[in-house]
């Protein structure tokens, strides 16, 4: 007998979606320390399997933890005057050609201290945590040299110390071009390829990298060579592709194995065939095609076809996308996007999670992490329908109650 037995905790009669559909059945559900150790139709529950454990909660829709697989959540400042730019008529792309958009979060962000980041990111990451998120993806970007680059990990990493969630980090170097490198972007993907790839890898403060493949972001060429950069690094790969406008960005991304091309709104059938046959998520990004007021639509009908896994990610971010709701984020998905509630949640868990690399998490079954989420509703398709802060009962972090309402 080991000194300490295992805690295990029994939830009863759960109506389950287990991160890819919706199970049948009311459930009970056995954690044994961090990992899912039975998952019983209530009607042929043994009491012997309820010996030891305690009686963790009962009745409400059980997830896995959502898991918001692209955010940008650590930066300083806002850009609420943009959007009010925007409304008066300015584009998107106009804006950051006049030096705003992402420049202007950089400024902001390179003046900020790490404790300054942490206290302005915090807040943020809390909303996300409220609303069921276990697993987040957090992005540099606003720093744009290595130092600040740096910064903004090391920031990221250190919210999945003061928080009870997992943050998985992504180097974004090739966000935007910085000032200083006006008219010499080919010198700057180089400090990207030579200095910032192989410093966020020594220092182990990156899980993947991410480019913007855009007209005002990075040209496919190089794209390619900071995934070449990435790749010799032993880092994943991922990349903003086909927002704006369709530079075949997320077909380069499957070449090279990347795990997601993310909002995808002008993707063609080639880059869809690409990414099915490469086993590339499509992440789809509704805040930041509903705050931008943007009308090409991702092509939903195809990625259905070609069977490339959908995931739904909030964006969280101060320029297209500041909302931290990730339940919003699945209505959205379902009224802007056409998704039906039942792949909008398994955008936010099992599909979110491969997008990640994390095919382990997102999911309920025997053996998984528990990370998981107790909501207040009758049915998961009422997470995605209705749009309401506070359904979450209890959110379960690697076995542990964390938050119970
Ligand atoms: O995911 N498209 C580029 N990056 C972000 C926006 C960043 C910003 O505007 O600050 C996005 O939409
Ligand atoms: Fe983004």
């Amino acid at each position: 007998m080991p000194a300490f037995p295992t805690p295990k905790q029994l939830w009863r009669d759960v109506r389950v979606f287990d991160g890819l559909t919706q199970l049948d059945e009311p459930m009970n559900l056995l954690v044994e320390g961090e990992r899912i150790a039975g998952l019983w139709p209530v009607r042929e529950f043994d009491e012997a399997f309820a010996q030891g454990a305690a009686c963790a909660g009962r009745g409400g829709v059980m997830t896995p933890g959502l898991v918001d697989c692209h955010t940008h959540l650590v930066y300083a400042g806002n850009r609420a005057g943009e959007f009010e730019q925007r409304l008066e008529g300015a584009s998107y792309e106009e804006i950051a050609r006049a030096g705003g958009g992402i420049l202007s979060s950089v400024r902001a962000t390179r003046a900020a201290s790490e404790d300054e980041l942490i206290a302005a990111s915090l807040p943020r990451l809390d909303a996300l945590l409220a609303d069921g998120v276990t697993t987040v993806e957090i992005k540099s970007g606003y720093g744009l040299t290595l130092a600040d680059e740096l910064k903004m990990l090391r920031v990221a990493r250190r919210l999945g110390q003061l928080r009870p969630v997992r943050v998985i980090t992504t180097l974004l170097g090739a966000h935007a071009l910085p000032p200083e490198y006006a008219g010499r972007a080919d010198d700057y993907v180089a400090l990207v390829c030579d200095v910032m790839i192989p410093a966020a890898a020594a220092e182990g403060l990156a899980d993947a990298v991410d480019v913007f493949c855009e007209g005002i972001g990075f040209s496919p060429a190089q794209c390619e060579r900071i995934f070449q950069a990435a790749q010799a690094h032993g880092l994943a790969l991922k990349a903003h592709a086909e927002q704006l406008s369709n530079l075949g960005g997320s077909a380069l991304a499957a070449r090279y194995g990347a795990l997601s091309a993310d909002h995808i709104e002008y993707l063609d059938e080639a880059g869809v065939r690409a990414m099915a046959e490469a086993g590339t998520v499509a992440v789809l990004l509704p805040g930041a095609f509903h705050v931008l007021r943007e009308t090409q639509l991702p092509p939903i009908e195809l990625l259905r076809q070609y069977q490339v896994p959908m995931a739904v990610a909030s964006d969280a971010n101060p320029g297209t996308s500041p909302i931290c709701l990730p339940t919003l984020m699945a209505n959205l998905a379902c009224t802007l996007f056409r998704l039906t509630p039942r792949e909008a949640l398994s955008g936010m868990t099992a599909q979110a999670a491969r997008a990640l690399g994390r095919p382990d998490l997102g999911r309920i079954k025997v053996g998984s992490p528990a990370d998981l989420c107790l909501w207040d509703v009758q049915s998961p398709a009422e997470l995605a329908y209705a749009v309401q802060a506070g359904r979450l009962r209890q959110r379960i972090f690697n076995g542990e109650l964390v938050h119970a309402r």
